[in-house]
């Protein structure tokens, strides 16, 4: 998709996220916008646009890392977009029911949120979740067994969670790295702290 409005997103959040060092910057959105857009493809009902538009949102509003309420940073690209109020609700919808933690593992209700929180968790697996996870603990200062706590109590989950069929087949090979990652992690460590 070569729209305008998509360039200006893409340009939007690649300036919000400027200097982000947890994980969340601007090239985890591109890949979520990626992976969003594959599944997307896979799944002729859903609105490819809203799609689209909330992958590439998604995290603009996150209260980790923002002060807004209602969606601000997203509204205000929307708005000065000029993005109908209709899209701009489903938009908003979808971005508000891809956190895990804020929904407490419910379903997003939309089939664009389902797809732009199985591209989100994509990111959250595979080599790339793995780097994530340590840029996270280094910038929070979460120290290196708590990061692999969070493979076991988070990530290892995800690919079981997927809601697409698409989203699940692209989560296999990326499950199986971070078992494979732990497993030699688990053994470099027996073998040296006996642990
Ligand atoms: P998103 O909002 O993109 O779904 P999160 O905000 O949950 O993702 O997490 C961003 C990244 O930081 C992910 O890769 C996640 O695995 C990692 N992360 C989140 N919480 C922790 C934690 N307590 N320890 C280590 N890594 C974490
Ligand atoms: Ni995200």
């Amino acid at each position: 998709m070569t729209d305008t409005i998509i360039q200006d997103a893409i340009e939007y959040v690649t300036q919000l996220f400027d200097g982000e060092p947890s994980g969340h910057d601007a090239s985890h959105t591109l890949r979520v916008y990626h992976n969003a857009m594959l599944i997307a493809s896979t799944e002729p009902d859903c609105d490819e646009m809203t799609v689209a538009l909330a992958a590439l949102l998604h995290d603009a509003d996150d209260y980790k890392l923002f002060l807004t309420t209602d969606y601000a940073n997203a509204r205000t690209f929307l708005e000065n977009a000029q993005v109908g109020p209709e899209r701009v609700a489903d938009v908003c919808e979808a971005i508000g029911s891809v956190s895990f933690s804020k929904n407490r593992g419910r379903r997003p209700r939309t089939l664009e949120g389902r797809i732009v929180q199985d591209a989100d968790r994509l990111d959250a697996i595979g080599a790339i979740g793995v780097a994530r996870t340590f840029m996270f603990g280094g910038a929070r200062e979460v120290p290196m067994d708590g990061c692999i706590r969070h493979f076991h109590e988070k990530l290892l989950l995800l690919a079981s969670e997927m809601n697409t069929e698409a989203g699940r087949r692209l989560a296999v090979e990326r499950h199986a790295f971070l078992m494979a990652f732990l497993e030699e992690f688990e053994r470099e460590q027996a073998e040296t702290l006996g642990e």
